[in-house]
């Protein structure tokens, strides 16, 4: 067998035994130990009271994502539609009286800007989240750096 036939061999295994794998994986989520139940700590629970919509709130540091200072409950993002941007794109935010998205959602990881947003900006939600009025979990004394918050 020369080396070719090997490889292509070799490879031909490895997928028939990755088919073989993902297809007998039932989807159950385990920690990286198998040890740990992971949904013993998780409380999920829903949002009650959303808040109503505001003024932008204040940020807490120069590079902080903003909260969201308005409702979001289903406001869809996927593959294929982009809710928030039908208010907060260039071309829209106008109309919708919304912040336009900052120049930093138009560039790739390298710097490059892009004509259209950026996939690592695309799910909003990742960085942007709404509030509710509830008292914090742990105490948090954080104070920005007065020089460049501009408050
Ligand atoms: C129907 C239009 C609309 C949609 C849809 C919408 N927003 Fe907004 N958003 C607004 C408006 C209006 C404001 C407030 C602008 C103001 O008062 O200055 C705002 C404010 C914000 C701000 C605060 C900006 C700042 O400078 O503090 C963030 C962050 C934000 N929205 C994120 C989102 C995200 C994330 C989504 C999707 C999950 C979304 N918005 C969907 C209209 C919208
Ligand atoms: C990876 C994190 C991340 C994601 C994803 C992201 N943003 Fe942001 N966003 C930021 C950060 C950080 C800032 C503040 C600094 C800046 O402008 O980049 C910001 C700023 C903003 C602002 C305020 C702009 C201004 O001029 O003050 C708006 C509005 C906004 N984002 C909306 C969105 C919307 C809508 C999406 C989804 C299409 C989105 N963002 C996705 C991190 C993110």
């Amino acid at each position: 067998m020369n080396m070719r036939n090997a490889l292509g061999l070799a490879l031909l295994y490895g997928a028939a035994l990755f088919t073989m794998g993902s297809s007998s994986v039932v989807a159950e989520v385990q920690s990286l130990r198998g040890i740990q139940d992971i949904n013993a700590d998780s409380n999920p629970a829903a949002i009650q009271h959303w808040q109503e919509d505001k003024e932008p709130i204040q940020r807490d540091y120069v590079q902080q994502p903003p909260l969201v200072p308005h409702a979001i409950e289903g406001y869809k993002v996927n593959l294929k539609f982009n809710k928030c941007l039908t208010c907060h794109s260039w071309a829209n935010y106008k109309k919708a009286r919304a912040t336009k998205i900052s120049q930093t959602h138009f560039e790739d990881r390298e710097g490059e800007v892009l004509a259209n947003v950026s996939a690592r900006r695309y799910f909003c939600t990742q960085c942007h989240v709404p509030q509710i009025d509830a008292s914090p979990l742990v105490e948090n004394e954080f104070q920005p750096v007065q020089a460049i918050t501009g408050q």
